[in-house]
């Protein structure tokens, strides 16, 4: 009796600490990633769980031959179930693959990027290409891509997002193409793509936008195509297009105070001026 007391007490004082370490199989292959037109050797996550405790991660699996893990130029994720993605998996990734240039997360349920999580090490700024597809990431928090300042192709399509916070998007000055389109997006903050100066490309199509400030592309005088159809847009702020000296083409149909395409600033803004005007009357 008294030992069976004793052991119970220690079970439960007893702050045991654990380490999570995994290992996780890669399928090393040359394959496209999304939009590529040329094929990259990747290492291939399929069906794999990625706890979001694991305190360190290995990678194993059969390169092919002639090949090692420096041949390594990206990640190909998809099919997982990698609830957080962190600076655990970005750390591991890195350490072990030196020549990452590409990161492609595609219907893996995340949930959560940790802000911090690409920073850790001095490679994520040798990142050209981030696309996470079909997750499940509702929010954006402050510095969640912190660190990649290389990113040129940044696609974040389909992940359920409602709430990207200003400086989500911090430091990602080399990004040319955005793609946010297929999430729930309600509030674009004012600031949000004021690190993006090269800028060429946007796309917000499909989202829940209503009300879009004026001053949402100061800093990106080199956009040229904008994309905002399938949105409730009915109010936008009389400066939208007043920085835009390379405006191309948007793209704006579906929306309750424009629903159309045009071409040249000049038609863009006669064909906004109900959206304008209306941003006028609500925010006078
Ligand atoms: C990394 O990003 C996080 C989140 O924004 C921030 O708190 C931290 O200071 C950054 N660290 C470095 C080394 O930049």
């Amino acid at each position: 009796m008294k030992t069976f007391l004793v052991s119970f007490i220690i079970a439960l004082s007893c702050n045991f600490s654990y380490s999570q370490e995994i290992t996780i199989e890669c399928n090393f292959l040359y394959t496209r990633i999304t939009d590529s037109s040329t094929s990259a050797y990747l290492c291939m996550l399929s069906k794999q769980q990625i706890s979001a405790t694991a305190t360190s991660i290995k990678f194993t699996g059969n390169h092919q031959s002639g090949k090692t893990d420096a041949s390594v130029l990206g990640f190909l994720i998809t099919d997982c179930n990698v609830p957080s993605f962190n600076y655990v998996l970005m750390d591991a990734m890195h350490s072990q693959f030196p020549n990452i240039k590409y990161i492609e997360v595609f219907a893996s349920n995340v949930q959560e990027i940790v802000p911090g999580a690409f920073n850790r090490s001095a490679n994520s700024e040798k990142i050209l290409k981030v696309h996470f597809l079909f997750n499940n990431i509702k929010t954006l928090a402050d510095g969640a891509f912190s660190g990649l300042t290389s990113v040129e192709n940044f696609r974040f399509v389909s992940n359920r997002l409602q709430t990207v916070s200003e400086d989500a998007f911090k430091g990602m000055k080399s990004v040319t193409r955005l793609d946010l389109q297929y999430n729930h997006i309600k509030v674009l903050p004012k600031n949000v793509f004021k690190s993006m100066f090269l800028l060429g490309s946007i796309d917000i199509s499909n989202n829940l936008i209503e009300v879009i400030d004026g001053e949402i592309f100061d800093g990106n005088e080199m956009l040229q195509y904008i994309y905002i159809s399938y949105n409730q847009i009915k109010a936008i702020g009389r400066r939208f297009f007043a920085g835009l000296y390379q405006f191309n083409d948007i793209s704006a149909y579906n929306n309750l105070c424009v629903s159309n395409t045009f071409r040249y600033r000049e038609a863009a803004m006669r064909g906004f001026e109900k959206c304008f005007d209306n941003y006028d009357i609500l925010f006078p």
